[in-house]
């Protein structure tokens, strides 16, 4: 099967997995993407984010949640006083997947499908126990149904406290951090403006119980 793990290097210092990840040819979107976009913070975070995938101008900076919802992202976590670089953000599937307009000039984010995510998830799997964190916080169905599971329902679900060695998705995890899920940023930049308000605070404070979960 196609996938990253002839890429990850048995090692557990993540600057290491970084630029081997930079050479990851584990499933077809770096033929296309611009680089891998690893995940970035502090190595000694207690809590670690994880998104969906690159977008646009991550794929370009090289750097995740740097776009549009990574602003968003950065609003909700000063709001909920974590700073951003005392954790660890990362995304379930490293390169940017997207189809381009149709004059070509904008390239439009494209879910990543289960094959992607299973390919690329020794990455991630490689971070949570390079990291070792208390807390991992699931931004979004898409990196919910990675850890938990592809039934995992973010409705029915959303800031549940679950036990990744029982109830995880994520085969040989050497760590057991507890892990919640809440929405992923963009969701509230796409939805009604009338309800932006409502839900930007709901956010916050979903990432304010995951941050209390540390310890
Ligand atoms: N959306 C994500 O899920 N991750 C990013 O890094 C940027 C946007
Ligand atoms: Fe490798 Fe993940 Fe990129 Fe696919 S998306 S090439 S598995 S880093």
């Amino acid at each position: 099967a196609p996938g990253a793990q002839d890429y990850v290097p048995d090692s557990h210092v993540l600057t290491r997995l970084a630029e081997a990840a930079q050479q990851c040819h584990g499933c077809d979107l770096y033929l296309d993407a611009e680089q891998t976009v690893f995940g970035a913070g502090s190595r000694k975070a207690r809590i670690v984010f994880v998104g969906e995938q690159p977008g646009d101008q991550e794929d370009r900076a090289g750097k995740p949640f740097v776009g549009p919802a990574g602003k968003m992202f950065d609003k909700a976590l000063a709001a909920a006083d974590i700073p951003r670089e005392s954790a660890y953000v990362t995304n379930a599937v490293k390169h940017f997947k997207f189809t381009r307009s149709e004059r070509g000039k904008q390239r439009i984010h494209k879910k990543p499908g289960r094959t992607e995510i299973v390919a690329c998830r020794p990455w991630l799997i490689a971070e949570l126990e390079s990291v070792q964190p208390d807390v991992v916080v699931c931004l979004g169905a898409t990196a919910a149904q990675t850890i938990l599971g592809r039934t995992f329902r973010l409705t029915s679900h959303r800031g549940e406290v679950f036990d990744l060695s029982t109830d995880g998705d994520l085969p040989a995890l050497s760590v057991s951090p507890q892990v919640t899920a809440t929405i992923h940023p963009s969701a509230i930049l796409r939805g009604p403006p009338q309800d932006r308000d409502a839900a930007f605070a709901a956010f916050v404070e979903d990432l304010r119980t995951a941050a209390a979960l540390v310890g």
